[in-house]
């Protein structure tokens, strides 16, 4: 069988990598987050204070540019690489709810996505590769054998992400979550540069009343169809 690439893109909090995740291991591809790129980035602005939820420094960060190096290192007990920024694991810090809070501003910053997106191809060049995000199908990798746009309803979205950061001992509330997945959806799908659409030959997966088993063995029967 041919290794493709596997586009999967959606709203926020739909499960895009956990299908990802469950996907790539599999087929033995290659799995990027390139949400956790985007948190990267966004949590070294927040440390040096260029970005607040009330302000971003946009010019402070463009210098900064240059001296953020973003890496993805294999983790042998998660089995896929993990972010790391500047040869620092911030895996678990890139999800906190602050970081979410203001990676969609980051996000909209066209060079900013200009320097990931140019990783996230060379990265996924050979193939073999399932990448998550706002913007694989259309932008990163327009010409990619199979694109899935995942959705559900954010009430749905909002009571998942909700009981993930309970479970990991995060205080937040069900409000602030839900807040925060609208939040981010309308900012990615309204930003000038690349903003979350459809692509047109992509296969939508609305999974609000799916299991994870029943959206697997869909997704995997998609799969069988391309290789
Ligand atoms: O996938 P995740 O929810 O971790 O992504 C965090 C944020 O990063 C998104 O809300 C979006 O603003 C941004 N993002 C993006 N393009 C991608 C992946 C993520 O703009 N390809």
């Amino acid at each position: 069988t041919k290794k493709i690439t596997i586009a999967i893109d959606g709203h926020s909090s739909t499960g895009k990598s956990t299908v990802a995740k469950q996907l790539a291991k599999k087929l033995g591809y290659i799995y990027v987050d390139t949400g956790a790129m985007y948190r990267a980035v966004t949590l070294y602005a927040m440390r040096k204070v260029m970005v607040t939820d009330d302000k971003l420094d946009e010019e402070a960060l463009l210098r900064h540019l240059a001296f953020i190096s973003i890496k993805f290192e294999f983790d042998k007990d998660l089995g896929y690489g993990v972010v790391h920024l500047n040869n620092e694991n911030v895996e678990e810090e890139i999800r906190l709810m602050e970081v979410s809070n203001n990676v969609s501003k980051v996000a909209a910053i066209p060079q900013v996505r200009k320097m990931l997106v140019a990783q996230q191809q060379e990265i996924g060049k050979e193939g073999g590769v399932v990448m998550d995000g706002r913007d694989i199908g259309t932008v990163v990798f327009p010409n990619a054998e199979l694109k899935l746009f995942m959705t559900a309803s954010a009430e749905k979205r909002a009571e998942r992400r909700y009981n993930e950061l309970k479970q990991k001992g995060n205080d937040v509330s069900y409000e602030e979550v839900l807040k925060n997945v609208e939040e981010r959806d309308h900012l990615d799908s309204t930003r000038e540069t690349s903003p979350l659409v459809k692509a047109q030959d992509a296969i939508e997966i609305d999974n609000t009343n799916l299991s994870k088993e029943e959206q697997f063995d869909k997704i995997l029967s998609l799969v069988k169809e391309k290789t």
